[in-house]
């Protein structure tokens, strides 16, 4: 069996830190200096980089990519008779952050061809929703792996039916759908920066971004305790979801490489659908849109059996997600009698490839060579 051409990893973010050590280091050194932990210079500097980059008109570092999915659905006075409604395949803080901010979550399927939330089951589960006396109020559209969601139709289902739409981008930064960028998609979106996403700080983080500054004021509030700007009455509840100075200045430098880093997860990526297109399912995205390749997807049969087949030969993948939310038993008693077949047969089917910048093509390559081995 031949070996891969140089040990392969799944994300590899030593190799990107060896690139900018020097400027982390004397960005460490500045927040030393200055000692503003909280609130200091690089988080306005972070958020004016990121409505740079995005074209959004606002946006809001947050503590986690979870606070910023909770930021606005707090902002928006979320009551338990209020209808959310989100994928049933997707990472669980989606879920989780929709009962937190007091809300009731309706799982709606995804689609075989994009693995993202079905529009048509959306309309069918709105329809359910106020049959049982829920008040529809937000969707959530997850741009799973890093593909937009459908949002051609996702927007005008919510428009017709008076609902608002955030974009749950934690992976799908630098993600193309028509145009704009993700972050300027949706009215309202939130994105992480888990240092495995393709922009990650060296911590926890994440950003709330503003197409739709409307609920920008209120969201600003929640992040600080509820507080106004005074700091010191709150208007409303909330909590601290604030992310640091010196995380802050991670993202701000790492925001410096992400446009070099996105073309050359494109490059990994047209070597993966041009050999593999054939033989396994890949996760297709309509005409005008780009993946921004936070993970690189496909589906199989007899997946766990090609997974440890790639293993063997040096090959690592991942499974997201394993289950769908509707089967997990926190999210259970919310989907009772409830079927989701596609994210069903997703779960049993989906399997992560390596993905990172600092890929060779050699890398991908072989990576193709063990796939199309490994499926027949
Ligand atoms: C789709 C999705 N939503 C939300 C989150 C939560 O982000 P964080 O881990 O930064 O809280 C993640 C993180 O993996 C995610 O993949």
């Amino acid at each position: 069996m031949p070996a891969p051409p140089e040990p392969i990893a799944f994300i590899d973010l030593k190799a990107q830190q060896a690139r900018i050590r020097d400027r982390i280091e004397a960005r460490f050194k500045a927040v030393l200096d200055h000692g503003a932990y909280i609130g200091g210079p690089e988080v306005a500097e972070l958020e004016a980089e990121l409505c740079a980059f995005t074209g959004a008109s606002k946006a809001l570092a947050a503590a986690s990519g979870t606070d910023a999915l909770m930021i606005p659905m707090m902002a928006m006075n979320l009551e338990k008779t209020d209808a959310v409604f989100l994928p049933a395949f997707t990472y669980n803080a989606t879920a989780s952050a929709v009962i937190l901010a007091g809300a009731t979550p309706v799982f709606v399927d995804v689609r075989a061809q994009d693995f993202c939330l079905d529009p048509i089951d959306l309309e069918r589960r709105i329809g359910e929703a106020r049959a049982q006396g829920l008040t529809p109020r937000l969707v959530v559209a997850v741009d799973l792996f890093g593909i937009p969601a459908d949002y051609e139709a996702i927007l005008a289902v919510a428009e017709a039916q008076g609902l608002t739409v955030l974009a749950d981008a934690a992976q799908s930064f630098g993600a193309r759908w028509n145009g704009r960028w993700a972050g300027n998609i949706a009215p309202v979106t939130a994105t992480s920066f888990f240092p495995a996403k393709a922009l990650g700080g060296y911590g926890d983080g994440g950003a709330v971004l503003f197409r739709d500054p409307e609920l920008y004021e209120a969201s600003e509030q929640v992040r600080w305790h509820g507080t106004d700007t005074g700091r010191k009455e709150s208007v409303r509840v909330g909590f601290n979801g604030r992310l640091d100075s010196l995380q802050c200045a991670v993202v701000v430098e790492k925001l410096k490489l992400f446009q070099g880093e996105l073309d050359r997860r494109r490059q990994i990526a047209a070597i993966y659908d041009r050999r593999l297109a054939n033989h396994v399912d890949p996760q297709a995205f309509g005409v005008g849109c780009g993946s921004g390749y936070g993970l690189y997807t496909i589906a199989t049969d007899r997946r766990d059996a090609v997974q440890a087949r790639l293993k063997a030969d040096g090959v690592p993948t991942a499974v997201y997600y394993s289950q769908p939310l509707p089967r997990m038993a926190a999210f259970s008693p919310y989907a009772e009698g409830r079927s989701f077949p596609e994210s069903d047969r997703l779960a049993g089917r989906v399997l992560s490839l390596p993905m990172h910048p600092y890929l060779t093509d050699a890398q991908a390559n072989y990576v193709c060579d063990r796939l199309i081995e490994a499926v027949g």
